[in-house]
């Protein structure tokens, strides 16, 4: 059983120009310090999807031959870190459209959230997130991370450590860790039982 825990952190911006490889960078640094899992960084610019179009629900079990290899990464992971930009109040179609792909390899994981963008740090892209990660059967956490990118609004990842602000972003990410690493440390166990009570 694998008790070192693997986390998927998904970036879920592909747009030209896009302005969240600063927030990517940022929580991987935080994450490169800590030593309780590894963390892996899938940019989904690296992962080439088609619009999901498979004439079947992946809940049945059929992967479409283009995502085969996202879905043996994914299924690999004890754990998911989502960094989501808000467009238009909702989170990205690419993001979307890598989640539709897939299903059992999601299912029984906890999965947290670092959300960016304007004046509302993309909490409204958040929270949209949640329902659909629930109806894949993962567990979100409800601590997270919302970072904004409006020149001197706050929280942003420029702010100094022992600003008000950037105490908050410390305390935010620091909480959002530790749920995250009590599912992902309570869950596997569980996704070991039974995967040991189908063979
Ligand atoms: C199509 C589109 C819609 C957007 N809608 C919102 C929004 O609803 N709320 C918000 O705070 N920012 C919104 N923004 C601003 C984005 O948060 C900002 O552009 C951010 O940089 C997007 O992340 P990215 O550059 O990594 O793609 C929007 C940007 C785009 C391109």
């Amino acid at each position: 059983m694998n008790i070192y825990p693997r986390i998927l952190v998904i970036f879920g911006s592909t747009r030209q120009g896009r302005r969240g490889e600063v927030v990517a960078k940022w929580l991987m640094d935080r994450l490169a310090m800590r030593t309780d899992a590894t963390f892996e960084l899938v940019d989904l610019r690296d992962v080439s999807l088609p619009f999901f179009d498979s004439p079947t629900s992946p809940v049945h079990g059929h992967i479409a031959p283009e995502a085969e290899q996202w879905a043996a990464q994914v299924d690999r992971a004890d754990g998911f870190i989502f960094v989501t930009p808000e467009y238009n109040h909702g989170y990205s179609a690419v993001l979307k459209n890598a989640i539709d792909h897939l299903y059992a390899q999601w299912a029984h994981k906890p999965a947290a959230i670092v959300s960016y963008g304007g004046f509302a740090a993309g909490y409204r892209a958040a929270e949209q997130l949640r329902q659909v990660l629930i109806e894949l059967k993962m567990v979100p956490i409800r601590e997270q991370v919302g970072i904004s990118l409006v020149p001197n609004w706050i929280p942003s990842v420029s702010d100094a450590p022992d600003s008000p602000s950037g105490a908050f972003l410390d305390r935010s990410f620091n909480g959002m860790m530790t749920e995250l690493l009590w599912w992902v440390t309570a869950l596997i166990p569980a996704r070991e039982r039974d995967r040991l009570s189908q063979d």
